[in-house]
């Protein structure tokens, strides 16, 4: 990796995926669920980004919470998985995911270098409040965005905007990192210097708007600030 980026000033985080791994929630209840586990955890995803890129092409805005509920119980009557405690205990799990390993670590040393750092996320207020403070991350952020005050959801420009106004710094001086390669393609659509957190090794979507530089997690950001790991 050669690729360095200058004049950064604030680094804006994605959350689902990207902090907080999304798969923490049904893999606490895998005993439960059996073989169709790993099914429901992708379905349910696909699912509840589907809900949030139609209901925002329809114009008919419902919360990230309420989304994520649809979508899960759509999922489980396609996959006939019949337990309603289950969509109980799913959701409150999706409430505290767990965040992955390098997040803390990352995040220390970005602030130790005085970056700015904030998320910025589909998640309600409420959610993202549930899982920063779960993952004990309060202390390490300067700001937690929620698109609800939008009611729009991500790729739309204006989701990114709320970055470059809450900061007060141009574009150009934010870098975006996103695990969800089209949330990192909308992001450098608008302008932020968008990082794919690639932690799959998935090849690049063929979407306008291309990322500057791609990591396998966020550690990787480190290096391409010229901050040692
Ligand atoms: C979010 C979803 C897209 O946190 O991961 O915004």
């Amino acid at each position: 990796m050669t690729t360095r980026l200058e004049g950064i000033r604030a680094c804006v985080f994605d959350a689902y995926g990207t902090l907080f791994d999304f798969s923490s929630a049904v893999a606490r209840e895998k005993a439960r669920i059996g073989e169709r586990a790993a099914a429901l955890d992708a379905l349910w995803r696909r699912k509840q980004l589907e809900y949030t890129w139609l209901r925002t092409l329809m114009h008919r805005y419902a919360d990230f919470r309420t989304v994520t509920e649809a979508a899960l119980r759509w999922c489980m009557a396609a996959l006939a998985i019949e337990d309603e405690a289950l969509v109980a205990r799913l959701m409150r799990a999706y409430e505290e995911l767990d965040p992955y390993p390098e997040v803390r670590t990352t995040l220390e040393r970005l602030r130790a270098a005085d970056l700015r750092t904030a998320i910025l996320s589909n998640g309600t207020p409420a959610m993202l409040e549930r899982a920063v403070a779960a993952a004990g991350l309060g202390g390490l952020l300067d700001a937690v965005w929620s698109v609800d005050a939008i009611r729009i959801y991500k790729p739309d420009p204006q989701v990114y905007e709320r970055a470059t106004r809450g900061l007060g710094l141009a574009a150009r001086e934010i870098a975006f990192l996103s695990a969800n390669p089209w949330d990192a393609h909308g992001a450098a659509s608008f302008g932020l210097r968008a990082v794919w957190v690639n932690r799959t090794g998935q090849p690049r979507e063929p979407l306008p708007g291309e990322p500057e530089a791609e990591v396998r997690d966020l550690a990787g950001l480190l290096p391409l600030l010229g901050l040692e790991p």
